[in-house]
């Protein structure tokens, strides 16, 4: 008997219905805020986004009951429309103009692709991206979103747990840190060609981050594949963390004993951490970080400690300053 927790959705919803479905949801939860949502709203949302349509995910599992929320993987919040979640992005590859990155990086091609895991393990390995992805059904996750600008979305992403693909390559005992890097390829990424960061984009996580179960490993969202836009065909999704935490695009894991260099600390320390816990009572030094605009919305609501995931992983930081270590 299937866990009922854990039923793919296509045993509980034909998959031609599901975004339907989603979408049918959604417009009843969201109909009020919108009508009452003004230039806020519209400033974030221009007419005449870019529609990109990818292949539909087989065998997508959807956490339904109550064990899924006490993990964190789903809640009972509006999710934001697709729209939105495709079409105001942060990908500086193509473009730093967050509306027009979809149609700035429509044209990319992830397949074939490859991504390296390597440095302290005991397996290291080039990975196919087929590989990876048959690692583990992707599991669908409704994640809240914070990026560091005070902005957030819910967005249902599709992917697995980061821990069971290094669980593969068999990271050493003295791996501490891990280590991630985006494509690197002037010619496919043409913001690559302008030094407005040092490319290629790197991040990086605590191996305690790293194996935890909310660090997600997506390769999809709304039960589809990534669009460019979202960073195809993998990226990494840290939720509790801000956004710029979630790398996209990744072509390299490397585990290390040194915490690893990052793009958005390299480029202003003083206003970036590494650990860049979402943290409302740390504020950046241009502006608070105690509320956000979720898209969708009307008004501005407050930020939560670990974006709202404080319950599962406030214990990694348990006796740290995270005034300093923000
Ligand atoms: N990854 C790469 N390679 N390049 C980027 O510019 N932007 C980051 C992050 N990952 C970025 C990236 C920032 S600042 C944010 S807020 C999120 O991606 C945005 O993810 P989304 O567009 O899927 O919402």
């Amino acid at each position: 008997m299937p866990n009922p927790d854990t039923i793919p959705s296509s045993q509980i919803t034909p998959q031609d219905t599901y975004l339907n479905r989603r979408n049918f949801m959604r417009a009843g939860l969201t109909a009020a805020s919108l009508l009452a949502t003004g230039a806020a709203y519209r400033g974030l949302n221009r007419p005449g986004s870019t529609a990109v349509e990818t292949p539909r995910l087989a065998n997508l599992v959807v956490h339904t009951g109550p064990d899924g929320r006490g993990n964190g993987f789903q809640l009972d919040e509006p999710l934001t429309p697709l729209q939105s979640v495709t079409n105001y992005n942060n990908f500086y590859e193509f473009t730093t103009n967050k509306e027009a990155v979809a149609a700035a990086s429509q044209q990319f091609v992830s397949k074939p692709w490859t991504v390296t895991v390597d440095g302290l393990v005991q397996k290291p390995k080039v990975f196919d991206l087929d590989e990876i992805l048959q690692i583990s059904p992707p599991e669908e996750r409704a994640y809240r979103m914070r990026c560091v600008e005070a902005w957030s979305m819910v967005i249902p992403w599709a992917g697995f747990s980061l821990s069971r693909l290094l669980k593969k390559v068999e990271p050493l005992g003295k791996a501490r840190y891990v280590a991630f890097e985006t494509l690197l390829d002037p010619s496919r990424m043409p913001g690559q060609k302008s030094a407005t960061l040092d490319w290629p984009y790197v991040e990086g996580l605590r191996l305690d981050e790293a194996m935890h179960p909310l660090t997600l490993l997506a390769s999809g969202l709304y039960g589809r594949e990534l669009p460019p836009s979202n960073g195809a065909p993998l990226r990494l999704v840290v939720p509790w963390k801000y956004g710029f935490k979630g790398i996209k695009s990744i072509v390299r894991i490397t585990l290390t004993d040194m915490q690893p260099k990052t793009t958005w600390n390299n480029a202003a320390a003083h206003e970036y951490g590494f650990l860049a816990n979402v943290n409302p009572g740390v504020p950046h030094p241009r502006w608070s970080q105690s509320t956000e605009q979720r898209l969708g919305e009307s008004g501005r609501r407050e930020t939560l400690m670990f974006n709202g995931y404080a319950e599962q992983v406030a214990h990694l930081y348990a006796g740290l300053d995270l005034r300093k270590n923000f």
